[in-house]
């Protein structure tokens, strides 16, 4: 039964999911900042794309310290984005489309302005004090040297307690205390409050910090990390059909079999980022580029598609809303752009997991290099000015930003050659990357070799092959250092991914293709399958089993 499709099977295996950076998609109303209405607009392109989920990044009520990842009422959306009635319009809107909406959710920290840090600030013996995590001292005596992520220290004075309370990341984003059973049953019942409402599924940022201990200065891994999951599994997930998926820097594929267990006790799967920290100094920051070590990357991507094929489920993404553009990254956003964009496509979404897709990334949208004033986010910001600090050059710093500031990702969505990229008439929050004149979906809607093409029909083969979903995963040629090649096999079907990662001619590696093995998707025109692989070549080919491969 090898191609047969298991009916068992769950619904986001051979899905594909799509991510909105809501501030950035699309602005309904013209005052620069993209909203609910703008995504209701777009859908139908989304449709067309022929996606099946969004993960629509944070939209609930928030002071945008943090963009939104700074949450001071999970129950409500920010007058920014609409309201309540809007984001049920955008569930039933997208549902008619058989898209459905995955809700980020921020628990391991809130805002300082959630009434329940309002309260907790009050007084030791205020309910809600024990919601957040604090620590006795005194005044400019910290209970440890623990640094935030975005800069200065961890801990932060509040005077009307005497108390210090812990922040990984913002001051204006203090930990939750999960810890606590009560904070915990409020954060099941707001999660079960959404999925009444019909979301389906939740993304679940920086999961792996919630179990910190920070005495023992522990961050990512706590003990009691998994138990928390599975209960907030048991109390919430596990009582309608959802997609769920944890970030997790901290993760290895130990841990990710544990988080994406099969036996659905904890979460559907892991996004995890060991192939996309591999560029950068040993034991330094993001900030420290270094090149991309290519036999390193096959090794990383193919230890994972074996480790969990079976016991886990992989996301397979290369960008998102914290990373810079992928094909200015690892591809060529010069002259070979659109092979090398459709390149990186095919290689991703050939192995196994649940492929990401981040807005405008199925254009080939590139980074964006502007001058400091130009930039909005709190990261890029803080980085700046602490580096200046400590004595780094000017050109040095700007080159850091230009290649990993978050910024990248978030300029507007390049809709069209008008004005603003057809994003907004008003004037955007942020500004807009001068070449969407030739970058924009119009135009690669309508020409049908386009990097959009290539990606409509990654997901089309997706839902026709099951050998896509199902296939197990064999690396080839591991020690080449240009080729990034493997097979996915199921029953007697399989496939073939062969990509030249880079921008010089070479030999085609394997013997001459034939029948019945047939050539499914090339980045250079259905015609060419000859012995030479061009810059950025990449091919799909497929051998049907004795089952015929569905029409
Ligand atoms: C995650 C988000 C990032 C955010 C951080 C703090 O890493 O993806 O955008 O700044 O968590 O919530
Ligand atoms: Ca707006």
């Amino acid at each position: 039964m090898g191609e047969q499709k298991k009916s068992t099977e769950k619904w986001w295996k051979s899905a594909v999911i799509y991510q909105i950076y809501p501030r950035s998609f699309a602005d309904s109303n013209k005052d620069g900042i993209g909203d609910i209405q703008g995504i209701i607009s777009r859908l139908d392109y989304l449709a067309h794309l022929g996606i099946d989920a969004i993960w629509l990044s944070p939209v609930c009520r928030s002071p945008q310290d943090d963009n939104g990842y700074d949450i001071s009422d999970y129950q409500d959306i920010d007058p920014m984005f609409g309201n309540l009635e809007d984001m049920e319009n955008l569930i039933r809107e997208a549902g008619k489309r058989h898209i459905r909406i995955i809700m980020d959710l921020v628990l391991n920290h809130s805002s300082d302005e959630h009434f329940w840090f309002q309260e907790a600030k009050k007084g030791r013996d205020n309910p809600y004090h024990d919601y957040y995590v604090w620590r006795d001292g005194r005044e400019g005596v910290l209970p440890n040297d623990m640094k935030a992520a975005f800069g200065g220290p961890a801990w932060q004075w509040v005077p009307e307690v005497e108390q210090y309370y812990f922040h990984q990341f913002s001051v204006k984003q203090p930990d939750l205390n999960w810890e606590n059973p009560r904070l915990r049953q409020e954060i099941y019942d707001m999660v079960n409050w959404w999925v009444q409402k019909g979301v389906g599924g939740f993304r679940l940022d920086v999961i792996d910090q919630i179990a910190k201990e920070p005495d023992k200065k522990i961050t990512n891994n706590g003990p009691r990390l998994h138990e928390f999951l599975r209960e907030l599994s048991r109390e919430a997930f596990q009582k309608a059909d959802l997609v769920t998926v944890g970030e997790a820097w901290g993760a290895d594929t130990e841990l990710a079999k544990l988080y994406s267990n099969p036996d659905g006790s904890e979460m559907s799967m892991v996004f995890q980022f060991e192939h996309i920290c591999l560029d950068q100094q040993e034991g330094k920051e993001k900030w420290d580029l270094s090149p991309l070590p290519f036999l390193k990357l096959k090794e990383v991507f193919g230890r994972w598609q074996k480790e969990l094929y079976g016991r886990g489920w992989n996301s397979l993404f290369w960008n998102n809303h914290d990373l810079p553009r992928i094909v200015s990254r690892w591809g060529d956003d010069g002259k070979y752009r659109e092979e090398s964009a459709k390149m990186l496509a095919v290689l991703l979404h050939g192995m196994q997991g649940t492929p990401y897709i981040y807005q405008g990334e199925e254009l080939g949208m590139t980074n964006a290099a502007y001058g400091i004033e130009e930039y909005r986010d709190i990261e890029t910001l803080n980085l700046y000015q602490e580096r200046l600090e400590k004595g780094y050059g000017k050109e040095d710093v700007m080159a850091s930003i230009h290649a990993r500031s978050r910024d990248n990702a978030r300029t507007p969505m390049q809709w069209d050659e008008s004005q603003n990229a057809g994003f907004s008439e008003g004037v955007p929050w942020i500004r807009v990357n001068p070449n969407y004149r030739q970058i924009n979906a119009k135009s690669q809607i309508e020409d049908e070799n386009s990097i959009f093409h290539c990606y409509k029909e990654l997901i089309r083969l997706r839902k026709e092959y099951p050998v896509f979903v199902e296939g197990d995963f064999q690396m080839l040629l591991p020690e080449d250092e240009n080729i990034f090649a493997y097979t996915r096999t199921l029953g007697d079907a399989q496939l073939l991914v062969v990509c030249n990662f880079y921008g010089k001619t070479l030999d085609y590696p394997f013997p001459v293709p034939k029948e019945p093995m047939q050539l499914l998707l090339g980045n250079y025109g259905g015609e060419r399958d000859g012995m030479v692989l061009a810059p950025y070549e990449a091919r799909i080919y497929f051998t049907p089993g004795k089952v015929k491969a569905p029409a």
